[in-house]
């Protein structure tokens, strides 16, 4: 029977290739995203023909209590879970207004906090289930002009060595992975990449180099509370 995977943000870059390689494994995926025809036009893209998007708002209690109800009635025992779901607002603190901080907070941190809590119950049942949270190499090494967003990142991070202790007894692992600078709609408006410090490799990151991290650590069996980083090096200059 193929394992059914839910990844929040499936609907593009990172989070639609993690997608597109588990499908491509024989999973059935689950894509969560608020906009429900982006997440459909995902599905419709993987391998397979047996995927669901559904719209959901992560940083929304009631949507995500609602989403994942409907998930184990409708799909059954959810073996996978990553959060890819993520926005980010550049800005220096002192321009930074409480909305944009609560905004960045809730989505990156609290809405990783809520899947994982809604789709728990379900994984302690399901042997080799897995959970993976995507963080920043600015979560790890820090950014001038990202500070909320680094401190949602870097909550992430204790958050998922904290769950890792709390459910490893329950045969769950949490893992996290860390990309550096990847090619996706969240850096095209970037304008400085010439700003970047240097990156060892010589390029920025491709979506599906991310994926293949991302697999390993959902696959590997004896891997729980770590933190991988995907950055072509670039947190060895930062
Ligand atoms: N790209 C990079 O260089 C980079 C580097 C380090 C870390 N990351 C992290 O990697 C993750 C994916 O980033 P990306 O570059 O792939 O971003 P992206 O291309 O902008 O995609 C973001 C995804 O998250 C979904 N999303 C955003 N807010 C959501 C919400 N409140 N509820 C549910 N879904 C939501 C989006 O769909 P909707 O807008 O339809 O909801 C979309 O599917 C993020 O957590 C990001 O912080 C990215």
């Amino acid at each position: 029977m193929s394992r059914l995977a839910v990844v929040t943000g499936g609907s593009r870059g990172i989070g639609r290739a993690v997608a597109q390689l588990l499908a491509s494994r024989g999973c059935r995926v689950v894509v969560v995203s608020r906009d429900l025809e982006a997440g459909r036009a995902a599905v419709a893209s993987l391998d397979g023909g047996d995927h669901v998007a559904l719209s959901c708002d992560v940083g929304q209690e009631q949507e995500v209590k609602s989403t994942f109800e409907k998930i184990r009635k409708t799909y059954g025992k959810i073996s996978y879970l990553v959060n890819s779901a993520g926005v980010n607002r550049d800005g220096l603190l002192l321009r930074q207004s409480s909305s944009v901080m609560r905004s960045l907070l809730e989505v990156n941190l609290l809405g990783s906090m809520l899947t994982c809590k809604a789709a728990l119950p379900g994984l302690m049942h399901t042997p080799g289930a897995a959970l993976l949270n995507i963080g920043s190499v600015v979560g790890v090494k820090g950014r001038a002009g990202q500070s909320v967003y680094s401190a949602s990142k870097s909550g992430l991070e204790g958050f998922t060595r904290s769950l890792a202790k709390e459910v490893a007894s329950r045969g769950v692992r949490v893992n996290m992975l860390v990309p550096g600078f990847i090619r996706t709609d969240m850096t095209a408006g970037l304008q400085e990449w010439s700003s970047l410090p240097p990156i060892p490799l010589g390029r920025v990151g491709e979506v599906e180099e991310v994926a293949q991290a991302a697999l390993f650590l959902l696959l590997s069996p004896y891997v729980t509370g770590q933190t991988l980083l995907v950055d072509g090096g670039i947190s060895l200059n930062m």
